[in-house]
């Protein structure tokens, strides 16, 4: 009996490491250098010039929009980002206890279902489905938080951008302004970031040409995964633990003594500081000043300084997750919202990578290589022990 023993040289790589699945010209990563670039521009450049609205539209189309093209697209975003009624009554009767991420999924999901476009292909009609998409997954966000803790939702401002208008819609009142350009820059710095686990589930979900709204629901399910999502989120809680900077060596060097991971470091891409998390680090300590609040910043400071002395040998460096708790803690957003804050943001590099891959698509079949058994007889059920 042949058998379907591999037997040839196998090239496995676990997890997929190193292993280029796709072509794309949205973004690129030097793990080495600690670099980032969107469509080519450095995301300092990003950070310190532009909008989440102009960084969405160059990761969608390509380039940097005109001033009417930056209009029209974030007039779009505006119109799109009112849920429909059905969902706004979905949302509001969501549990309180789940997990927002799995709440998010739901919803996502549901949004779906009336999408006016859920069955256009033409790209007019995907680009306004993953439009709409980006612009409502801060409503069901932020209406979610009000229901939850049983206050009246707060409809979207028409008059304010989208880094804004999740605060407005969160707290119920016109943000500072200082503080939504802040949130402004952590939602570019976390918009793309090339092939990670989310993007990726993304793209194998669309590559069977199954539909967007199920793509992003793929990947916000990827995002929930502690190794991915939420890490800022037990960033904080770690810092809460420890309690004080002078207790942070001993916490760190127990921890990796139990082989322990301090949340917020180390990538499989990059091997030294990860730029995003430069950015945010430098507005979790003008935001710990402003509020004349530096516990959180002194004690991660402290762990950063340990981590690298420890580890930086082997690559382990801060990652975007280590700091940005900290700034959005400042701007009031609760915890468990982190991972979703990190979702509507990421969900337009998730949407790019999806149309670019299914402009050229190969559906994503990898193999596994087989370690079983040569050949075994099958014995009838009386006969097994
Ligand atoms: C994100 O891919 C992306 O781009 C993701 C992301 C994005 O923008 O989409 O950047 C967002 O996911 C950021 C990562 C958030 N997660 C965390 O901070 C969780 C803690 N970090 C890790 O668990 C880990 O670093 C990963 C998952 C991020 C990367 O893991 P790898 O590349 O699979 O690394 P590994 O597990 O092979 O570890 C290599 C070594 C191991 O030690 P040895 O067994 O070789 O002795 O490094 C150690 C690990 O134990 N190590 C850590 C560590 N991360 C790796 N040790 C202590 N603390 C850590 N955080």
């Amino acid at each position: 009996m042949g058998v379907l023993k591999d037997t040839g040289a196998i090239e496995y790589s676990k997890g997929l490491e190193g292993v280029i699945a796709a072509l794309s010209s949205i973004s690129a990563i030097d793990g080495n250098e600690g670099k980032l670039i969107y469509r080519g521009i450095p995301i300092e450049m990003l950070a310190k010039y532009s909008s989440y609205e102009e960084t969405a539209y160059l990761l969608l189309y390509g380039d940097l929009p005109t001033r009417e093209e930056l209009d029209e697209f974030s007039s779009q975003m505006r119109e799109l980002r009112i849920l429909p009624k059905k969902v706004e009554d979905c949302v509001k009767e969501l549990p309180p206890n789940p997990h927002p991420m799995d709440i998010l999924k739901v919803a996502v999901a549901h949004a779906g279902l009336y999408d006016p476009d859920q069955y256009r292909c033409c790209r007019e009609g995907v680009m306004r489905k993953v439009i709409r998409i980006i612009a409502q997954i801060p409503t069901i966000i932020a209406y979610y938080h009000r229901a939850r803790t049983g206050q009246e939702i707060v409809p979207p401002d028409q008059n304010l951008g989208h880094a804004a208008n999740f605060l407005y819609m969160l707290h119920g009142k016109k943000p500072d302004e200082e503080e939504a350009r802040i949130f402004d820059i952590a939602l570019i710095l976390h918009a793309e970031h090339g092939l990670n686990a989310s993007t990726f589930a993304a793209m194998v979900t669309a590559s069977t040409l199954s539909d967007i709204n199920s793509a992003i629901v793929s990947a916000i399910g990827a995002l929930k995964g502690p190794l991915h999502g939420g890490a800022n989120e037990r960033v904080l809680k770690m810092l809460d633990e420890i309690g004080s900077p002078d207790k942070a060596e001993e916490y760190v060097l127990n921890a990796l003594k139990e082989k322990r991971r301090i949340m917020g470091f180390g990538h499989r891409v990059y091997k030294t500081y990860d730029p995003r998390a430069r950015i945010l680090k430098e507005y979790a300590e003008y935001l710990s000043d402003k509020y004349n609040d530096r516990k959180y910043i002194s004690i991660g400071e402290k762990i950063e300084e340990i981590m690298i002395r420890e580890l930086g040998n082997k690559g382990i460096f801060p990652n975007v997750d280590f700091y940005s708790g900290i700034v959005y803690q400042f701007l009031g957003i609760p915890r468990d919202l982190f991972t979703p804050v990190f979702a509507m943001a990421r969900s337009v590099g998730w949407a790019a990578h999806v149309c670019e891959y299914t402009q050229n698509n190969r559906i994503f079949r990898p193999r596994a290589y087989y370690t079983g058994p040569d050949y075994v007889e099958y014995v009838p059920i009386e006969n097994r022990r």
